[in-house]
């Protein structure tokens, strides 16, 4: 029997896939749709995989209204969506604003004006701690003064919960969870789904375990003069799998009529870890040797953020468990894994 049936926006995307995985293990059924921009539809291949289950799934953008309107069309009875879509590279948004501003709001509103039409309960969103810019006190919790975005997409988040918050002041019988994500790291276990960004990476994981394995000659760490213990950034770094279970705890608080309309969670380990601590720990996990050097700060860079996950933990049920160095190992895992396919 199942639990009901998600829309999951993104679902081939590293979040939404590991997010798919996990709602189907809960016992709901799974469509996704993705455009496919950054990701492969190879991916969906992985989910069944691991679940024996293969989602449905549907390659497009939400962006158009007339795709979102299909897509409801021929997958009638979703109880809820997960919105992963968007487009999420913090420099690219800064070269291209209208880019980004365009699709990351035009794909929430498409979604949200067709949730009543069709008797869909609730959206779950992919916010981000950078609504929280460079905070004054650490850790951070939802009631933390939200700062001016430092970049376009940072914005979008912003934005987009204002949309939400606006949308259901306004009336509209909808239901909103919107997560605030830290850090996602790591890989399913099982190495079938992970981390695949197109380039070269951005994030310090993928970057890091592409050294690791020789792809790069080394990995910058931006800036050692931080005003923190070792002198490099800090942040909360969550596992990828339990923040996809943070996800199913969403849409089961979406789907409970008793809970309120709309709930604001920060999705943290609650510790935060400097660069240097991370590669280190990577070094130790895996036993791997990661060329690195120290270079010059990063343009945009928050010095310090991590996550009071208090809420999460005491009103969602949900708290991250992975210990880290397992999680460094599965990213390590998928990295070995992708050179065997030949990906990379
Ligand atoms: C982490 C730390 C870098 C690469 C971004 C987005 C945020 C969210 C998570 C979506 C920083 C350092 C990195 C490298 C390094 N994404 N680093 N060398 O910037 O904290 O957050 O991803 O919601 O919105 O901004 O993540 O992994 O890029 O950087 O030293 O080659 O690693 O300076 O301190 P970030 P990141």
């Amino acid at each position: 029997m199942s639990k009901g049936k998600i829309l999951v926006t993104g679902g081939t995307g590293y979040i939404g896939s590991h997010t798919a995985v996990e709602l189907i293990n809960s016992g709901y059924d799974v469509v996704i749709i993705d455009d496919l921009s950054n990701s492969s539809a190879d991916v969906v291949d992985g989910i069944e995989r691991i679940t024996g289950v293969r989602p449905a799934f549907v390659e497009g953008s939400c962006a158009n209204p007339h795709v979102v309107a299909k897509l409801f069309a021929e997958h009638p009875g979703i109880n809820a969506i997960i919105n992963f879509a968007a487009s999420k590279a913090v420099g690219e948004s800064v070269k291209k604003p209208l880019l980004y501003y365009r699709n990351n709001l035009n794909i929430l509103i498409n979604l949200l004006e067709q949730m009543a039409p069709n008797g869909v309960k609730g959206i779950v969103f992919s916010s981000s701690c950078t609504v929280y810019g460079e905070p004054d006190i650490n850790p951070v919790t939802e009631q933390s003064p939200i700062k001016k975005a430092t970049s376009p997409y940072g914005n979008t988040k912003q934005i987009a919960e204002e949309i939400i918050t606006d949308a259901i002041a306004s009336g509209e019988p909808i239901k909103s969870v919107i997560l605030r994500y830290f850090n996602p790291i790591g890989s399913h276990p099982s190495a079938e789904i992970g981390e695949l960004p197109n380039g070269v990476p951005q994030n310090l994981i993928p970057y890091l375990t592409q050294t690791a394995i020789g792809l790069r000659e080394k990995l910058s760490i931006f800036g050692n003069d931080y005003n923190t213990p070792d002198g490099t950034c800090i942040r909360d770094y969550i596992d990828i799998i339990d923040l996809a279970r943070a996800h199913v705890k969403a849409v089961e608080r979406l789907l409970d009529p008793s809970t309120p309309q709309i709930e604001i969670f920060n999705i943290g380990t609650g510790n935060g870890l400097s660069v240097k601590q991370l590669v280190d720990t990577f070094e130790e996990a895996t036993g791997v040797k990661v060329p690195h050097v120290y270079a010059d700060r990063r343009q945009g860079d928050i010095e310090q953020v991590w996550a009071d996950p208090a809420l999460a933990n005491n009103v969602l049920g949900w708290k991250a468990e992975t210990p880290l160095a397992e999680t460094l190992k599965n990213a390590w895992r998928w990295q070995l894994r992708l050179r065997e396919r030949g990906i990379m």
